[in-house]
């Protein structure tokens, strides 16, 4: 295990916002910093960080924690990864021995094997045979050796077991060779799948090797051009993009980002610097593709070679690109030219402006290009057209839409009116889904409307209390004349009556009930901790500010953040009041059924009794938390 006296040096010195910051592009609001949830495709923001409290959370999905809980959520890194990753950022030295012996999951063996194997790769340039071969080849390809450093490219020798070899003497496991895919296994003999190629490692966004691209250095059309490796726990093909760990960076600060087929097109473009781009490796993009680029910007530019290959492979991505968001537009490139070879002839400036006087939306491209292809056969025409309408319909923005629409009437030439109406009929078909109700309460159940009504109330009171001792357990104040020293021991009290329902609310209060008797006033980062996991979530939802979520609630109704805090007495009190309150209002409703049950006069006389002892301590309540929420 890694020392613990590190993991709190580490703590002390880093800052949620910066570790996020690497990530998302953060605004700050209040007190605190918004953005778009890295973890949803949502449109108004309802991820949060907390500086104060040195936490985030995402409303959306219910994430949260610290930020190591963040690192493992936004680019799954292990425990140990993150504090890794950390402790570089902040320059807290980790022992590698500690390290190597507190590998504790299959993520982070990989991680130790691949990033071991890309050293060795890197290596070979400096043989004989990588400098006859490799080097010789990356002068022919005029790649720079700044590049072949910022891309850590390498060497994979022309043996059968030179990797293999090496990965033995540093005593790794075969089978975890086999698990990274480095290693290949025919009639019980071993042997490197890389073997005499280009090796391009493949990073993820925090900078660690998860997978490598090789490519054969002599055109040999028996072998394929690229081999790479196979998924594993740590590469999944589809969550990841060529280049985001080295670009990730410039396209938060263009705000723009290009999107090219291969390697060599990212790497040919950093090196005359033009550094927003990454590769989504000469596949069609994914949803998850899409998302990670959306944490930076919203505009992305396709360059895809000329070939209609490409371009099929572009558009078919295109409406989920439009369902997030994103501003997309397109740039082909003569025949015969990709991003790598047309950068190499033009140099940066005039590739740039190559670049912006070629930019299609690409919803005018698709239907240029439809219309083209199909402008003398009615019958495709129509359904084309849909098919383009479908695609702006998922464009949440309806001005962006009308824009369309009225753009792509005039390419199609047909009346603006009918497009409109075909969407409309796109639009509603898909709302009707979505405000079908999810599950209808049958006739008899109606009774029990009114009792869930009153559960979910308590729901929510007891988390308001929660809310407050979690927030400002560590507060002092008088309350009342009394002589109290901390809020948690006036919480404590007045809770004394009360019987919480959630388990975790229960073991929450105990923990602070317990540490208080041990004269501990403790606060949430008590429970940011690995023993606390199973409570972990529960803290931070309550840790989140009551009205942080939306700005618009703030100003709707006239809401001032401070106040609860300000008057911190009198916001318990009342809400402590109100769960009473509710409380009452469930033992009543109980009460009641039995009341409508059968049952004897005696019982019934009985109940009656309760019933009103209950309503006179309801209207006791009701009356203390007027008084108190008036002020
Ligand atoms: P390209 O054939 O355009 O390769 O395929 P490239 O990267 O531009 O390489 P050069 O310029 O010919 O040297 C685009 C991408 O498709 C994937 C790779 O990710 C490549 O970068 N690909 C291609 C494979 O995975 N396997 C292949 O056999 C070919
Ligand atoms: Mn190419």
């Amino acid at each position: 295990m890694i020392d613990n006296s590190i993991i709190q040096e580490i703590k002390e010195r880093l800052d949620i916002v910066e570790v996020v910051s690497d990530f998302i592009s953060l605004k700050k609001s209040g007190s605190n910093y918004k953005a778009l949830s890295p973890f949803t495709s949502e449109k108004t923001p309802s991820f949060f960080v907390s500086p104060s409290k040195q936490i985030f959370k995402c409303f959306s999905t219910g994430k949260g924690g610290d930020a190591i809980e963040f690192l493992r959520e936004v680019d799954s890194m292990t425990y140990i990864e993150a504090i890794k990753y950390l402790g570089e950022k902040y320059g807290v030295e980790i022992n590698e021995y500690e390290i190597d012996n507190s590998v504790s999951s299959e993520k982070d063996s990989l991680l130790i094997i691949l990033n071991k194997s890309k050293d060795f790769f890197i290596n070979n340039l400096k043989t004989k045979e990588g400098k006859n071969i490799a080097l010789t080849y990356f002068e022919h390809r005029v790649i720079s050796k700044e590049m072949i450093k910022k891309f850590e490219l390498g060497y994979s020798l022309d043996k059968w077991n030179s990797l293999y070899d090496n990965l033995k003497t540093l005593k790794y496991s075969e089978k975890l060779m086999v698990s990274a895919g480095l290693i290949l296994e025919k009639n019980n003999k071993k042997y490197d799948r890389f073997r005499n190629r280009i090796i391009f490692p493949i990073h993820n966004i925090s900078g660690k090797v998860i997978a490598f691209g090789a490519r054969q250095i002599k055109d040999d059309e028996n072998q394929p051009k690229y081999i790479n490796s196979p998924e594993t726990t740590l590469y999944i093909k589809s969550n990841i993009l060529y280049g985001i760990y080295q670009s990730k960076n410039s396209i938060r600060k263009d705000d723009k980002c290009y999107l090219v087929e291969g390697y060599t097109d990212v790497i040919s473009l950093f090196q005359i610097g033009i550094e927003n781009v990454v590769s989504s490796s000469g596949t069609s993009l994914t949803a998850n593709q899409i998302k990670l680029i959306g944490r930076y910007t919203k505009n992305v530019t396709i360059l895809y070679d000329g070939d209609q290959a490409g371009i099929n492979a572009s558009l078919r991505g295109l409406d989920l690109i439009l369902e997030n968001n994103l501003n997309v537009r397109i740039v082909t490139f003569p025949e015969n030219e990709d991003p790598d070879s047309f950068s190499k002839k033009l140099g940066k400036n005039k590739f740039l402006k190559f670049l912006s006087e070629n930019e299609t939306d690409l919803i005018k491209y698709k239907t240029d290009q439809l219309n083209e292809n199909y402008k003398n056969d009615p019958i495709k025409k129509s359904e084309l057209v849909i098919d383009i309408i479908t695609s702006i319909s998922k464009i949440p923005n309806s001005i962006k839409r009308s824009i369309y629409i009225k753009d792509c009437s005039d390419i199609l030439k047909i009346d603006e009116n009918i497009l409109i109406t075909e969407m409309n009929k796109l639009l509603l078909g898909s709302n009707k889904t979505l405000n079908r109700p999810q599950f209808k309460f049958k006739e008899n159940e109606k009774n029990n409307l009114a009792v869930k009504e009153v559960d979910s109330a308590i729901n929510f009171c007891e988390k308001e209390c929660l809310r407050m001792l979690v927030n400002y357990g560590t507060k002092d104040f008088q309350v009342f004349g009394l002589d109290r020293k901390s809020f948690i021991e006036y919480f404590l009290n007045e809770i004394e009556d009360v019987a919480f329902e959630n388990k975790n609310y229960i073991e929450i209060i105990n923990i602070f009930k317990m540490e208080l008797e041990n004269g501990n006033v403790i606060d949430i980062n008590y429970f940011l901790t690995q023993e606390h996991e199973d409570l972990k979530k529960d803290i931070i939802d309550l840790s989140a500010n009551k009205y942080e979520l939306s700005d618009k609630w703030k100003n709707k109704f006239n809401i001032h953040v401070n106040d609860e805090f300000d008057d911190l007495k009198k916001s318990t009190y009342a809400n402590i009041l109100r769960f009473k309150f509710r409380l009452i209002k469930k033992m009543i409703n109980e009460n009641l059924q039995i009341l409508n049950s059968n049952i004897d006069y005696k019982k019934q006389q009985e109940t009656i009794k309760i019933h009103n002892k209950l309503k006179s301590v309801e209207i006791d309540i009701a009356k203390q938390l007027g008084n108190v929420t008036s002020i």
